[in-house]
């Protein structure tokens, strides 16, 4: 029998905040986000109350086989279905997990949230998220030179594109 393949996203919940607080706060992940401190949980759950009523933001867990293995959040920053787009897989999740979020995602906003454009930024040391968004067939659209502080040292931000019609 050949093995279950079967992936979804789903809204995250109140229930899901102490799991994804442990992965966002994963040194391995911290590292290639802007804000670098560990987040508590009370700072965690006020982003969440923000964020989960803004019709303007799409938090969403990534699941396979019935597993939480990732999230998402897309933000619609601008009129005409232009959204950013965050992520990150489960530290302990298997390999290839982040290409199936990504096509979970990517399907999730162009054919269910209809958007027309979804922008990704990216710290040019995190070579594991650039390769990964051109090998998602995003387009590398610019560079913004230092455009972010760590506290110590200066970072250039790789922008990516991909149009619903790539
Ligand atoms: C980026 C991330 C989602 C990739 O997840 P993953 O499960 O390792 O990805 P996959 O195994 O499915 O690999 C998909 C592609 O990503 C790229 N990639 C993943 N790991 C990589 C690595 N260590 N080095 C270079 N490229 C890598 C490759 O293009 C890879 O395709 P390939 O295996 O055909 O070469 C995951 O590493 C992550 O959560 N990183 C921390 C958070 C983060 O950086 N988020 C993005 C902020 S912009």
């Amino acid at each position: 029998m050949p093995p279950l393949t079967l992936t979804r996203l789903r809204p995250m919940e109140s229930r899901d905040l102490e799991l994804v607080l442990g992965w966002r706060n994963h040194p391995e992940i911290r590292r290639y986000m802007y804000t670098q401190h560990a987040i508590t949980l009370e700072e965690h759950s006020r982003w969440f109350e923000r964020k989960s009523i803004d019709p303007d933001f799409h938090l969403l867990i990534f699941e396979a086989e019935g597993c939480s293995l990732g999230f998402i959040n897309i933000h619609q920053i601008a009129a005409g279905g232009i959204a950013d787009w965050g992520f990150y897989a489960a530290p302990d999740a298997p390999k290839g997990t982040g290409r199936r979020l990504g096509q979970a995602a990517l399907h999730y906003a162009f054919a269910e949230a209809g958007l027309h454009k979804l922008c990704g930024q990216v710290l040019a040391f995190n070579e594991s998220s650039v390769r990964y968004h051109l090998a998602l067939g995003f387009t590398q659209e610019g560079i913004l030179r230092h455009q972010h502080f760590d506290g110590q040292r200066y970072h250039d931000v790789v922008c990516f594109g991909l149009l619903a019609s790539d």
